[in-house]
């Protein structure tokens, strides 16, 4: 059998109404009378979810401070001034509200606060991360991506550079999976987010560091989330629906945490370099246009996808599968009108080349070449209308 191995996975609670469940772990990790700072989506601070964790760890008597003032991907001088704060506060631990921008966040902090290293120095592993971090509870308001389960932090440099830090020190310790706190979330970004973490899945379990363990994880998620995303999109409200996606992209998180992405990736990081197209969005649009030209490595673990998806396993039907849940989604699949310089696959293929990009090249199966980088920049453009 083949050898493989599984990172350490946070403590896992899951179901409606668990985020109760916040109390005692943070009674269980820190004395009464401690500091904790509470990393929020200003969206969950507006709809009163802060105050309720607020209220609950003051009555475990626990001291509280709010950071909640950041929009979309974190910025170093965001991430170092709740770093301050939480140091003036004194904290001991940190507690994630929101999605993947202030779960990134939340653990950024968690790792710089006792140092005061600005979180700019652990950008692309420059430096290994501090061992004295915090420890950080994760509680996801998306169901998207599985930052409550992975030992990444993306985020942006002050030039607007997306980048990333990687490391034990920023896992969560646990994550509350709470199915209630996405029952809001509008159907654009339920799609968008969901099927960042279906690619997540199909990456994980395709790419060249694949394995047996992980792949549990990944065809238990890629079938949660097929099998919820329409529902889900339909009826915000389907508890049920709801549930099936927080716990895909969960599982979707542990699968990346330990074989990471490939080459859709590559391609939306490089995406984020010269538009503002949502992370989920230009995941799904990378995949949709480059998944057959992957597949034809590696048919094989596609034909695991396309079983894990209900189909025939057949590399083809994974494929069609996978265009099938994005056209149930509803996602916007055009991009004219969204920043996009148009007719201009060069610049896409020269952010592809990028080394903040290179791992996601590197594990694509199939070999990234460089005259490669333009033919999948330019399938891109034509799948997003962006090529007249
Ligand atoms: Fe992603």
């Amino acid at each position: 059998m083949q050898p493989f191995e599984l990172s350490r996975v946070p403590a896992i609670f899951f179901g409606p109404g668990c985020l109760k469940r916040l109390k005692r772990e943070v009674a269980e990790r820190i004395a009464p009378g401690s500091a904790v700072m509470i990393i929020a989506d200003p969206a969950m601070h507006k709809l009163g979810w802060t105050d309720r964790v607020s209220a609950m760890l003051a009555e475990a008597g626990m001291r509280t401070a709010l950071y909640a003032d950041f929009q979309g991907e974190p910025k170093v001088s965001e991430i170092d001034r709740a770093a301050a704060a939480a140091r003036t506060l004194e904290a001991e631990l940190v507690v994630g509200i929101g999605g993947g921008s202030a779960l990134d966040t939340a653990k950024l902090v968690a790792a710089t606060t006792r140092s005061g290293i600005s979180a700019a120095a652990y950008a692309l592993c420059d430096t290994p991360l501090p061992l004295d971090a915090l420890p950080v509870i994760a509680i996801p308001s998306t169901a998207g991506t599985g930052s409550e389960v992975t030992r990444t932090s993306v985020f942006a440099l002050e030039t607007g550079v997306k980048t990333w830090a990687w490391g034990d020190p920023l896992k969560p310790v646990a994550a509350l999976l709470d199915p209630e706190l996405t029952l809001t979330l509008p159907p654009p970004l339920t799609a968008a987010t969901a099927l960042d973490a279906l690619v997540h899945a199909i990456e994980a379990t395709t790419n060249a560091r694949r394995n047996p363990g992980n792949d549990l994880y990944c065809h238990r998620a890629i079938d949660l989330i097929s099998r919820n995303l329409e529902p889900a999109v339909r009826d915000g409200s389907d508890l049920a629906a709801r549930s099936g996606l927080l716990l895909g992209s969960c599982y979707a998180g542990i699968a990346i945490d330990n074989a990471g992405t490939a080459l859709a990736h590559n391609i939306s990081h490089a995406v984020a370099a010269l538009a503002p197209i949502a992370h989920g969005r230009a995941t799904a649009l990378a995949m949709l246009a480059t998944m057959d030209w992957v597949a034809e490595a590696v048919p094989e673990a596609f034909a695991g996808v396309a079983r894990a998806m209900g189909e025939a396993p057949e590399p083809t039907a994974a494929v069609a599968g996978f265009a099938r849940v994005v056209r149930e989604s509803g996602l916007e699949i055009s991009l004219r009108g969204d920043g996009l310089e148009l007719n201009r696959p060069d610049l896409l293929a020269a952010q592809m080349a990028r080394p903040e990009n290179a791992p996601m090249r590197k594990a694509t199966v199939r070999p990234v070449r460089d005259d490669d980088l333009v033919m999948l920049a330019q399938r891109f453009y034509r799948l997003t209308d962006a090529s007249r």
